[in-house]
């Protein structure tokens, strides 16, 4: 950890480019998803030894179901993997894993092994790792605007009630605060239906190099560029 540098507490990553990387490589998308896991491994270690508390990446969004079955097959195949071969490691280092999106549209193998790892981890006090899976702002917008609207329904709740704080807390990512910093790989410049309440305030960081590439050298880049921000919220310093 350095002294006395903006570290931020929240990291979230778009983590783009896995297709990109197999295919410069004369490789199957699959084999993009394998080195991704990787560099994913990489960066949570990298990444809590930084001393960043809370590290959201976005594993797999609503969207991505539309891809071709075996792709999707072989993301559903690496979260189980992940899970069996990780979770070890994770309780000893004190990291505790949650995930953010809608669960019930996985299958039940994939839905076991979420809740082994949070059950496994749940004691860890170093860093939240968060697996964005299944997710999609839109939706958890709109399934937060649903639960306000029963409440409200039911006469639990009058609608001048409804503050930025209660939507905040009607999301999945709750328990977290918003991210300080969102990187992006692989030169995209978009949120893709990512934590977009959640960004309102956060630094962004782009860069080309491409997700499995994403390494050590790389996060301490980005941890420069987050240093040297001058987060003003609105105000006049
Ligand atoms: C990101 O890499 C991983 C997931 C979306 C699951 P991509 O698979 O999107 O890689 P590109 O963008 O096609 O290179
Ligand atoms: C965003 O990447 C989703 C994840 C990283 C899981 P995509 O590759 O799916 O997004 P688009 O299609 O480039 O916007
Ligand atoms: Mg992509």
């Amino acid at each position: 950890m350095s002294t006395g540098k903006m570290i931020p507490q929240h990291i979230a990553i778009i983590m783009d480019g896995n297709g990109r990387w197999a295919r410069m490589r004369g490789k199957e998308r699959s084999e993009g998803h394998i080195a991704g896991m990787n560099a994913l491994r990489e960066t949570v270690r990298n990444v809590a030894h930084a001393g960043v508390k809370y590290l959201t990446v976005y594993a797999f969004s609503t969207e991505n179901w539309g891809r071709p079955q075996a792709e999707v097959d072989a993301l559903m195949e690496l979260i189980c993997k992940g899970v069996e071969m990780e979770s070890e490691e994770l309780v000893r280092v004190g990291i505790k894993v949650q995930t953010i999106g809608d669960r019930s549209r996985f299958s039940d193998k994939v839905k076991a092994s979420l809740e082994t790892i949070e059950q496994m981890t749940a004691a860890g006090e170093n860093m939240t790792f968060v697996l964005a899976l299944n997710y999609s702002s839109r939706s958890e917008i709109a399934t937060a605007v649903q639960k306000l609207a029963q409440r409200v329904a039911q006469g639990e709740l009058k609608p001048e009630e409804i503050d930025e704080q209660m939507i905040s807390s009607s999301l999945y990512t709750s328990f977290a605060p918003d991210p300080d910093l969102i990187i992006r790989t692989s030169g995209e410049c978009r949120l893709s239906n990512f934590l977009m309440w959640q960004a309102s305030y956060s630094e962004f960081y782009f860069t080309p190099t491409l997700w499995p590439d994403f390494d050590k050298a790389e996060l301490d880049k980005a941890l420069e560029a987050y240093a040297a921000r001058d987060r003003r919220y609105g105000l006049v310093k």
